[in-house]
């Protein structure tokens, strides 16, 4: 499986910042890719971005509600989103964990949106600092996959974005040995419920992932790619993220 490196542009990204998905575009011909490229800016964006970019990479939605139309204001389905040229969505973020009290069974359902869609999901978890510190992060990541990754979901519909909520946005990120240490157990994890399915499945870290860290990360065993929240924005470093990355 390729690795994937995604870029999240959280609430960041009115439409002059297309420019950068332009610039992007340009780096990305300029350059071989040992991966594939993902840009999810706000949902605003995605349709002129699509007219933009043709497929020079994909582009992605934040989140989704679970059904495909419907009586629910403000909110967006998956179906919209692929309508507007996007090919995946992140779903479980925990910022829509914490701001919108976002449960498993919440991000299950919109993982299942997603693929009724046509759409690959990017389904996120990942451990507070308390709960590191407590010594719980690896249980809670556990409890998390098991209720948040419907057990019918493949290396073809989903991938998975362990963000530890401690490291998105703070400039901290966990050691080297941290991270290979959850990776590992996020696949175990995963082929325990999902069967041989499981072991395909990427597995992508995120939190404060930036061009100065991206080698030591994204070269580990396990680690399939980024999710890359702040680092996203510019095109110039996004792309430095993007050729950190080796072929296999
Ligand atoms: P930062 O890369 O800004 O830490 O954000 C990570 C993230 O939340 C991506 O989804």
């Amino acid at each position: 499986m390729r690795s994937l490196v995604a870029g999240n542009w959280k609430m960041n990204g009115l439409t002059a910042a297309l420019g950068e998905l332009g610039a992007l575009k340009d780096g990305l011909a300029a350059s071989s890719l040992a991966c594939d490229v993902l840009v999810c800016p706000p949902a605003t964006l995605i349709a002129q971005a699509n007219g933009l970019v043709q497929g020079a990479f994909a582009l992605g939605g934040q989140d989704c509600r679970a059904e495909a139309s419907g009586a629910f204001t403000g909110d967006l389905s998956a179906e919209m989103l692929k309508d507007a040229g996007a090919s995946y969505v992140i779903v479980g973020h925990s910022e829509r964990r914490q701001y919108h009290g976002e449960s498993d069974a919440d991000v299950a359902a919109k993982a299942r949106g997603a693929w009724r869609a046509g759409l690959k999901a990017i389904i996120c978890l990942g451990e507070t600092e308390a709960q590191r510190g407590a010594g719980a992060h690896h249980q809670v990541c556990a409890v998390q996959l098991e209720g948040s990754v419907p057990q019918d979901a493949t290396a073809a519909n989903t991938a998975i974005a362990y963000e530890p909520v401690w490291a998105i946005g703070t400039g901290k990120t966990p050691s080297s040995a941290d991270i290979l240490a959850m990776h590992a157990h996020i696949r175990a994890c995963l082929v325990r419920r999902l069967g041989e399915a499981g072991q395909d499945v990427l597995i992508l870290y995120g939190g404060s992932v930036n061009p100065n860290n991206c080698g030591d990360i994204l070269n580990l065993p396990e680690v399939g790619g980024a999710l890359v929240g702040g680092a996203s924005l510019k095109a110039a470093d996004f792309l430095a993220i993007i050729t950190g990355i080796k072929a296999p």
